[in-house]
């Protein structure tokens, strides 16, 4: 290219740069910044991006109450049960308060952050009830921001994730600590980065967020674009547990590009030969049954509900049970929506998958009348989630061999 063309070119870069920046910069101005909450940022994110790439890279942002059907019965209804058992038990609830601490929360295609800011206040929320039960209400979080990591594609959204969780911390020391002491921890902005941006496909979820240890390697910019040098962030979580959430890109076989289908041939790596007919998304549930056989954790995510059923059921679900994974818990399908002007109008469900323990499988059911039943069962079948009692169990084995 001469060097005529490259100042051109340059120009035109930074011609388009400064056009999206407007764009993103008259969008904020419309919204409602009294209250940032994820709908914002996310409405905002989806809002102005191009149709294409909406489509392309399933910018869809999810709403509280659907990113709550993935949280609650991924972990967050446990530590309330644990909160009501404990009572005014000085020694549950240090126990509880310890369990918060070591948390990990790990959304691999986690956009504007809006899974780990709600599960991040939510927790919150139940550390401050724990804090005024036991008369510390001014005590300081021991939940650390850093662990909830993310892996985005887009380096905007990527930083706006960790925008949202400072402010998500601010927030919550205004509200359970008081105007004064939020102040004074506020500043500096943590400079850390924490959020990966890079393909959750091609990466090794291992290492961004890791079973114990320390180790983060990865690139990302500081909220004002200085380059950092990465320094290694502390996880004060050795021993903890790992949830895996969120709602990873939906786009159908017929629709990936070359790159995307080789990215899902290699996460499968030879443990299938039909890996063209799968959705974009069956990605991030083989990543998480593979994560969740080496280091532990239990992962849900939304997802197109095409994963349970017709041909995608004998490729997808073999792969997860031959990590020693299974389905947990689920909501069957329902439509999708959220606040934003541009829908993705598909039909999607919540499954959560892990090691099996002894609990009973919990699906939410949604019903006609727009109400959800939670039926418990020994097992819960990858067609159609159907749950299925004790005495229909050894008729899911079955199924499964045939899978
Ligand atoms: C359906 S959106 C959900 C994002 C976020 N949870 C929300 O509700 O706003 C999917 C996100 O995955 C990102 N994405 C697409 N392909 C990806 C990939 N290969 N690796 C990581 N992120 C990806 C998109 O940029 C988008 O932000």
């Amino acid at each position: 290219m001469s060097t005529g063309n490259c100042s051109l070119a340059a120009t035109k870069c930074r011609d388009s740069a400064r056009s999206l920046g407007l764009t993103y910069l008259l969008h904020v101005g419309r919204l409602d910044w009294t209250k940032i909450n994820p709908d914002i940022f996310g409405s905002m994110i989806q809002a102005v991006a191009e149709d294409k790439e909406r489509g392309e890279l399933g910018m869809h942002y999810t709403s509280v109450p659907n990113i709550l059907k993935v949280l609650n019965p991924l972990f967050l209804d446990d530590l309330r049960t644990k909160l009501k058992e404990a009572g005014d038990s000085v020694r549950m609830l240090l126990n509880l308060r310890k369990r918060l601490a070591r948390i990990r929360v790990f959304d691999p295609a986690c956009g504007s952050g809006n899974f780990l800011v709600i599960a991040y206040k939510e927790m919150r929320a139940i550390e401050a009830e724990i804090n005024r039960r036991r008369g510390e209400q001014d005590r300081a979080s021991e939940i650390p921001v850093t662990n909830f990591r993310g892996i985005e594609l887009r380096d905007f959204p990527a930083e706006i994730a960790r925008l949202a969780l400072v402010i998500a911390e601010y927030q919550c020391d205004v509200l359970y600590r008081g105007q004064k002491l939020a102040l004074a921890e506020f500043l500096p902005l943590r400079s850390e980065s924490w959020i990966t941006c890079g393909n959750a496909l091609r990466l090794d979820w291992l290492s961004v967020c890791p079973p114990r240890g320390t180790d983060v390697k990865f690139r990302a910019d500081d909220l004002f674009e200085t380059p950092l040098d990465q320094a290694q962030i502390d996880f004060e979580n050795e021993g903890g547990e790992t949830y895996i959430c969120g709602n990873p890109p939906y786009l159908g076989n017929t629709w990936q590009s070359a790159e995307q289908k080789a990215e899902i041939r290699d996460v499968v790596n030879g443990r299938t030969l039909s890996a063209g007919f799968l959705d974009y998304v069956a990605g991030w549930f083989v990543k998480a049954a593979d994560y969740i056989k080496c280091a532990g954790g239990v992962a849900a995510f939304v997802s197109t509900n095409s994963i349970c059923q017709g041909q995608a059921v004998p490729i997808l679900w073999p792969m997860v049970y031959g990590t020693g994974g299974d389905i947990l818990f689920g909501y069957t399908s329902f439509k999708w929506a959220n606040l934003a002007s541009h829908n993705a109008g598909v039909t999607v469900a919540v499954v959560g998958i892990g090691a099996p323990g002894n609990e009973p499988r919990r699906l939410y059911e949604h019903q006609d009348d727009g109400s959800v039943v939670l039926r418990e069962g020994a097992s819960i079948t990858p067609y159609c989630l159907w749950v299925l009692p004790s005495s229909l169990k050894s008729a899911m084995y079955l199924c499964r061999n045939w899978l």
